[in-house]
C-alpha cells in the first residue's frame, strides 16, 4: 500500500508515522507513506498556498491551482483508489472506514487548513471527505496522522500477532473485554478469577459478556 499525505506542515507528520507498528510496516515494505510538501507546488517567491475568500468573510482559504497541481503529479505515476480530505464536516471515520481503506492500493489524504479549501477542489479532485470527530483541529494533519495510523496496522503482516487486529475494540462494533496482566493481586486489587482458570471456554463467555456490557454501558450507540 502507498500513502502520499499533502500537507504544508509536512515536520507535523514526521514523527507520528515513524514509530511501533507503523514503522515496522514501513520497514518490512508493506507500506510507503510519502509526505507531500504543497508549497512545492506553488509558483510564487513566497510560496503562497492561501488567499482571501471571495465575497468578503473572514478567513484564507486554501487555493484550488497548488493542489491540483500536486494531486496530477501523484496521479501521473499511478492510479489512486481514493483522494481523501480530512475536514470537521466530512463522514465520521470509524473502524469500518479504516476495514476498508487498509484493502486499497494507493491512496492520497490532502490536509485541511485555515478556513478550508477552495471549493472546487472538493467538487472535483477528492472523493471521500473524513472527519475523525465533532471537534475543530488546527490543521488536518494530525487527522491524517489517526487515518494512516489506524490504516496500516490493520495491513496483514503488519501487526506481530495477526488476530490482536481481529479482537481490537469495534471490530464487531463492541468494545474489548477488560484486559489484565501480572500480578494476580496488587494491593488487594483482583484480577478475576475466571481468567486464572484456565477454562479457555469460560474465558471466552466472560469475555463476550463483558465486551457487550461495556458497550451497553459506555457506548450503547453501537449496539443500535
Ligand atoms: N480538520 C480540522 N478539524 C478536523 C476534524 N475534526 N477531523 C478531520 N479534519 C479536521
Amino acid at each position: 500500500m502507498r500513502i502520499d499525505i499533502i500537507t504544508v506542515l509536512p515536520e507535523l507528520l514526521e514523527s507520528p508515522l515513524n514509530h511501533s507498528i507503523i514503522k515496522r510496516a514501513i520497514d518490512k515494505g508493506l507500506v510507503e507513506i510519502n509526505i507531500v510538501n504543497l508549497r512545492d507546488f506553488t509558483t510564487d517567491k513566497r510560496r503562497t498556498v492561501d488567499d482571501y475568500q471571495y465575497g468578503g468573510n473572514a478567513g484564507m482559504v486554501m487555493m484550488v491551482e497548488p493542489i491540483d497541481k500536486a494531486i496530477s503529479s501523484l496521479k501521473s505515476q499511478r492510479d489512486y483508489d481514493e483522494i481523501i480530505y480530512t475536514s470537521p464536516d466530512g463522514e465520521l471515520f470509524n473502524q469500518k472506514q479504516a476495514n476498508m481503506l487498509s484493502t486499497k492500493k494507493n491512496i492520497i489524504i490532502l490536509c485541511g487548513h485555515y478556513k478550508g479549501i477552495d471549493h472546487r477542489v472538493r467538487e472535483h479532485l477528492i472523493t471521500k471527505e473524513l472527519s475523525i470527530g465533532d471537534y475543530v483541529l488546527t490543521g488536518g494533519e494530525l487527522a491524517a496522522a489517526v487515518i494512516a495510523d489506524s490504516v496500516v496496522r490493520l495491513i496483514p503482516g503488519a501487526m506481530t500477532d495477526e488476530l490482536s487486529a481481529l479482537e481490537d475494540c469495534f471490530q464487531d462494533n463492541l468494545l474489548a473485554p477488560p484486559i489484565y496482566t501480572r500480578p494476580a493481586n496488587y494491593k488487594g486489587w483482583k484480577v478475576p478469577d475466571v481468567l486464572l482458570s484456565g477454562n479457555d471456554a469460560l474465558i471466552k463467555k466472560w469475555q463476550e459478556e463483558q465486551a457487550y456490557e461495556r458497550t451497553k454501558q459506555l457506548r450503547p450507540n453501537l449496539l443500535d
